[in-house]
């Protein structure tokens, strides 16, 4: 049946999305008569999405992956900056352009059960997008989320059940099928994986991989989990207090990290250390409410010298990749 959102697959090499020195400042009140503060939840962020790639944004709790995924799904607007997606301006839309967004851009979240209507079927809750925004047919629309049901892995027969009687994993496909109704050409997805099981967490990453194949589907996807980044990324941006620190191709992150919270992160991961020891990322992550002066992570990094606590070093191309730290060169010498 001819869907109508179908459409090419969008061509290789097209930029799907792009972000120039995106930012999100909150003014937030500390006490009753304390002046609002500054936190810099985003503080200029700048990438480039291809079709059918998927960018993986990385770091620990905090460092500004949802509220970058707010922005690029247009719940939020930046404080600064640019955003294009689908070479349209996500800041301010028009009002079609919005619209056309909108059907552009899904999202994918950590936790679906938030966003499954418990007392609706699952074929509701997949056709949902359709009814709301196609001329299709009560048949056209049952057939269509049929087809969807059997591409994510969900059986006929789950067609009128309820949330409650799926696993986490059957959830996620239930919340995956729904995104891709209007087939958009991006998916956001928000820690997708990370409330589910290791080995449930494969089965979805390889339904996802599969889908990007059918669908030529962009994934923005966000995850603190290296192990996790690792099987779906392309590229990767790892983000440290609201701002890129190191950012490229997965095989070159992976093969020789040089941004030192890179390494860190990296021998922090199971498993993504050969044989050697794993070694939990040390000191505390500071407020975001009063960040180091120069570079951020100067305050844990086993390589901080004089000029890191004065001057914030700037991300430049070194090795393959956009690195921010005064010592990567040295690194990637060692
Ligand atoms: N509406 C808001 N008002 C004020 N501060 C906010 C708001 N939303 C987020 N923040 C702050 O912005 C920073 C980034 O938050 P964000 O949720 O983007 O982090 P995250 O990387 O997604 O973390 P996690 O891994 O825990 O989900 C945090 O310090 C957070 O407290
Ligand atoms: S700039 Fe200095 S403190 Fe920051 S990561 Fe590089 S070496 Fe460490
Ligand atoms: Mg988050």
């Amino acid at each position: 049946m001819a869907h109508p959102a179908d459409r090419a697959p969008s061509a290789a090499g097209e930029a799907v999305a792009v972000a120039d020195g995106l930012a999100r400042h909150y003014r937030v009140r500390q006490g009753l008569f304390a002046p609002p503060a500054v936190l810099k939840a985003l503080d200029g962020v700048s990438f480039t999405l291809q079709a059918a790639r998927t960018l993986a944004v990385v770091g620990e709790s905090g460092c500004g992956k949802s509220t970058l995924a707010r922005l690029v799904t247009l719940i939020d607007k930046p404080t600064a900056g640019t955003l294009r997606i689908a070479g349209q301006d996500a800041i301010a839309p028009s009002p079609p352009v919005r619209r056309q967004l909108r059907r552009a851009v899904h999202t994918v979240f950590q936790n679906p059960y938030g966003s499954l209507n418990p007392r609706k079927t699952i074929g509701a809750i997949i056709e949902e997008p359709l009814a709301v925004n196609t001329g299709l047919g009560r048949v056209q629309r049952r057939d269509a989320v049929r087809e969807m049901m059997a591409k994510v892995g969900l059986r006929p027969e789950h067609y009128d059940r309820y949330p409650h009687m799926f696993s986490g994993g059957q959830r996620q496909r239930i919340a995956i099928a729904r995104s891709l109704m209007l087939r958009p050409k991006l998916v956001v997805a928000d820690e997708p994986v990370s409330a589910l099981d290791v080995s449930i967490q494969a089965q979805v990453l390889n339904l996802l991989k599969d889908l990007q194949q059918e669908f030529g589907l962009s994934y923005l996807f966000i995850s603190h989990d290296l192990a996790v980044v690792r099987h779906i990324a392309d590229e990767i941006l790892v983000m440290y207090l609201g701002r890129g620190v190191e950012q490229g191709t997965k095989e070159r992150i992976f093969a020789q990290p040089l941004h030192p919270y890179t390494r860190a992160l990296l021998a922090a991961t199971p498993g993504m250390t050969g044989n050697g020891p794993r070694r939990a990322l040390t000191g505390e992550l500071p407020s975001p409410l009063n960040p180091p002066k120069g570079c951020a992570f100067s305050t844990r990094c086993p390589h901080v010298a004089e000029r890191c606590r004065i001057e914030p070093p700037a991300p430049r191309s070194i090795a393959g990749r956009l690195v921010a730290c005064h010592e990567a060169e040295r690194l990637a010498d060692a």
